[in-house]
C-alpha cells in the first residue's frame, strides 16, 4: 500500500511529532473498501482490548513514528534500553501477542485480518503485514518494564496472560474500534485535530493532564499553575481499558464536564479523550503518555506524584527521575513536575510540603481505598478533596453501577 499521502510532514502545530511525521493508517475512501473486501478472506486475529487501544492509537498516529505492531529489533531495544532501533526514546513495548496455534497457521509475508469480538461474531478493523513471528521472556519484559515480576500488578498480569509468540508488522486501519464509535466520539480528536484546534484558539504553548482518575482539589491545583505558564490546557482523561475498581471512564467524563463547566475558563481548558488502555508501568508509562501528547501536539505535560503508578510498585516521583535518563532534546516535550499536593485548612487552599509551613495534622489526604469506600456507601467526598460538583457524579455514577450489577 502506498505511503504517498497517508503521513504528514507538514503537520500544524509548534511542535513536531516524535519522529518529525504524524504517522496516518487510516485508510479512506476506495482504498479503505479494497482493503476491507480483501480482509474478508484473509486468517483474522481476535485483539485483546490493549491491543484494540494500540490499533486506534498507531492508526490516528498518536504512537507516531509507530506504523504497526512492534518487530523483535525494536522489542528487545525498547524492554532493554528504552529506545526503538532508530535512536528514539521509546519505554512501552506496543505488540500484538498471540497463542502458539494461532502463529502455527501463520506465514512471515501473511497478511491477516485484525479483529474485535463483536456480540456473537466479530468486527473487522484493518490489517497486519507480518514481517515477523517471535518468541519472547514474559519475565524480562515484566521486570524491566514493570520493574516487578509479581502478578499481583495488573500490567504485569496483562502480560502474562497473553499469548506466547508476538507477531510484528505494519497495520493498516479500514474501520477503528466500535469503542472510537460509540464511546465519547465528539471528544476523541485524532492528534490532526488537536494540532488544528490548538492553531485555531491561538495555542502556542499547551500543556496536558493525563488522568485515569476523576479531577480532585490537588489535580485542579496543578493544572491551573501549570495554565499560568501557557496558553492552553488539554484534559486528556485516558479512557481504554483500566482495572475493575478504577471509576469508570463514563462517570469519570461526566465529573469532568461539570467542573470544567463551572471552575474553568472555557477559552483555555479543553476536554479531549485519549484511548489508550493503562499499563500501570509507572516512570516507563509517564514517558510513554508524554510522547503520545506531543503526537497530540501538546508542548507540556504534567507528571505528578506517583504517575501512572500502583500499590507500591514505585518511587512516589520515579516517573519524574526517569526524564533525566533521556535526551531532552528528543523527548522535547517539556515536563512540568509537581510535588505531592493537597489541602491544608491553616492555608485554606492546595498546598505541597514545598509552599505551606504547617503541621501534618492540618493537611488532608485520602486513599484511593478511602474514595472508594465512601462513594460505595453513598457519601460525598470532603469539600477540601473534591468539589462538591464532581462528587454528587461519582456518588451518582457508583450507585447507577451498583444498580445495573444487581
Ligand atoms: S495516572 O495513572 O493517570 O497518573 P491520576 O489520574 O491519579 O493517575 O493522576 C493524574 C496526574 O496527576 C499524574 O501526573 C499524577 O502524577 C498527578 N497527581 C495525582 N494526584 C496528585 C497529587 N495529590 N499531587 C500531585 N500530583 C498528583
Amino acid at each position: 500500500m502506498s505511503e504517498a499521502n497517508q503521513n504528514n510532514t507538514d503537520y500544524v502545530g509548534s511542535i513536531a511529532p516524535h519522529g518529525g511525521t504524524l504517522i496516518n493508517r487510516l485508510l479512506r475512501g476506495d482504498m479503505a473498501q479494497s482493503t476491507r473486501e480483501m480482509a474478508q478472506s484473509l486468517a483474522r486475529v481476535v485483539l485483546s482490548p490493549m491491543n484494540i487501544s494500540d490499533l486506534e492509537l498507531i492508526a490516528v498516529g498518536a504512537l507516531s513514528p509507530l506504523t504497526g505492531f512492534m518487530g523483535q529489533a525494536d522489542y528487545k531495544s525498547v524492554v532493554d534500553n528504552m529506545h526503538l532501533t532508530n535512536g528514539l526514546p521509546w519505554t512501552i513495548p506496543v505488540t500484538l501477542a498471540v497463542d502458539e496455534a494461532t502463529a502455527d497457521k501463520i506465514e512471515v509475508g501473511q497478511t491477516v485480518a485484525l479483529a474485535e469480538p463483536d456480540g456473537d461474531g466479530t468486527h473487522l478493523m484493518g490489517v497486519l503485514e507480518v514481517s515477523e513471528k517471535y518468541g519472547y521472556d514474559k519475565e524480562v519484559e515484566a521486570e524491566k518494564v514493570y520493574k516487578t515480576t509479581e502478578d499481583a500488578h495488573p500490567g504485569v498480569a496483562n502480560v502474562y496472560k497473553q499469548g506466547d509468540v508476538l507477531l510484528g508488522g505494519d497495520i493498516w486501519v479500514f474501520d477503528l474500534p466500535n469503542a472510537a464509535k460509540t464511546e465519547f466520539p465528539e471528544l476523541r480528536h485524532t492528534p490532526a485535530q488537536t494540532r488544528r484546534m490548538f492553531a485555531q484558539n491561538g495555542w502556542r504553548r499547551i500543556v496536558a493532564f493525563q488522568t485515569r482518575n476523576p479531577i480532585h482539589r490537588a489535580h485542579e491545583y496543578i493544572q491551573k499553575t501549570a495554565l499560568e505558564i501557557v496558553d492552553g490546557l488539554l484534559v486528556h482523561p485516558l479512557v481504554g481499558e483500566t482495572k475493575a475498581d478504577d471509576i469508570p471512564a463514563d462517570v469519570r467524563i461526566q465529573s469532568y464536564e461539570a467542573i470544567l463547566r463551572d471552575y474553568y475558563p472555557a477559552d483555555r481548558v479543553m476536554l479531549g479523550v485519549f484511548p489508550a488502555a493503562m499499563r500501570y508501568a509507572g516512570p516507563r508509562e509517564a514517558i510513554f503518555h508524554a510522547i503520545a501528547r506531543k503526537n497530540y501536539g501538546c508542548t507540556h505535560f504534567i507528571v505528578g506524584r506517583d504517575h501512572a503508578g500502583v500499590g507500591g510498585y514505585y518511587g512516589t516521583y520515579d516517573a519524574q527521575l526517569i526524564f533525566d535518563e533521556f535526551d531532552r532534546h528528543l523527548i522535547d516535550i517539556t515536563p512540568l513536575m509537581f510535588e505531592h499536593a493537597f489541602f491544608c485548612k491553616k492555608c485554606q487552599m492546595v498546598v505541597t510540603a514545598k509552599t505551606c509551613p504547617h503541621d501534618r495534622e492540618e493537611w488532608v489526604f485520602l486513599s484511593g481505598t478511602q474514595v472508594r469506600e465512601k462513594l460505595a456507601n453513598g457519601e460525598m467526598l470532603p469539600e477540601e478533596f473534591t468539589r462538591p460538583e464532581v462528587s454528587k457524579v461519582l456518588v451518582e455514577g457508583v450507585k447507577k453501577q451498583k444498580e445495573e450489577k444487581e
